[in-house]
């Protein structure tokens, strides 16, 4: 059965090993009587330790998994990297490029972020591609100019990847630097236009692949009725309230309500 909406929990580097663990086994149930009764697309990120961990723990599950980086290398002398073949391997399905704390911290440019694109979509594995404007950009109103540059190799790359033709949707995430952790969240009138923008850009890329557009950036309890009002919207990436399950479970409730 279709999905109403999509959840994807990025746990980020908050919770240690142990804390990831308990997490994922102390709400096993209640994770999966939220995706049964909303009837929505739950998958969760945690760190690349307890992936494999947390994969196994859902498996038989309709929880999905999800890593929140990968190489954008095959194979080889490159430590400190994790492959999208070992992901497929471990059988976690999704995983997040592009995150602008991974721009940010690991100095990754739009070259590598698509070499990884390429390397999950030949894996099989839905790329979750982060995209967004900062503060500067927002403030001179150059946020479509700024997606537009960061989706145009994701165009390139689509036409010339034979192995789209497969099965592999893939997520956008629209996530405003100045929104993330800030508790700020952009106007109605602002998400409207990106996202109007981008389902008539997904729209026009390919027809043959499947796109969700989802919103990210200080998502909580309290402001999910507002984002989930915004037309086109497929989902929320969210960071620090996928933490605590009872704020987590609020914002699949609310979100899945139609
Ligand atoms: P917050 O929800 O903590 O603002 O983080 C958003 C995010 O970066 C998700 O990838």
């Amino acid at each position: 059965m279709k999905k109403n909406f999509t959840f994807i929990a990025n746990w980020k580097m908050y919770l240690n090993f142990n804390e990831e663990i308990d997490l994922a086994t102390s709400e096993y149930d209640n994770y999966i009587k939220l995706a049964k009764n909303t009837n929505s697309e739950i998958i969760i990120c945690p760190s690349f330790l307890s992936l494999s961990n947390i994969t196994q723990i859902f498996k038989t599950t309709e929880i999905e998994t999800g890593a929140q980086n990968c190489s954008e290398h095959l194979k080889g002398s490159f430590t400190s990297q994790v492959s999208a073949e070992s992901l497929n391997l471990i059988g976690s399905k999704f995983c997040i490029i592009g995150h602008s704390e991974s721009r940010k911290y690991l100095h990754e440019n739009e070259n590598q972020i698509i070499g990884k694109l390429d390397m999950l979509i030949d894996n099989k594995i839905s790329p979750i591609l982060c995209i967004g404007e900062n503060q500067e950009e927002h403030k001179k109103n150059e946020t479509l100019k700024k997606l537009e540059l960061q989706l145009k190799k994701l165009e390139e790359s689509i036409s010339n990847n034979a192995n789209i033709r497969e099965y592999i949707p893939i997520y956008i995430a629209y996530e405003p630097l100045w929104s993330i952790g800030t508790g700020n969240i952009p106007t109605q009138q602002h998400l409207e236009n990106v996202f109007t923008w981008l389902f008539e850009k997904t729209q026009n890329i390919n027809n043959n692949v499947e796109f969700k557009i989802l919103y990210g950036g200080s998502v909580n309890a309290e402001n999910t009725n507002f984002l989930k009002k915004i037309k086109h919207l497929d989902g929320f990436l969210i960071g620090k309230s996928s933490l605590d399950f009872q704020e987590f479970e609020k914002i699949v409730r609310l979100g899945s309500l139609s």
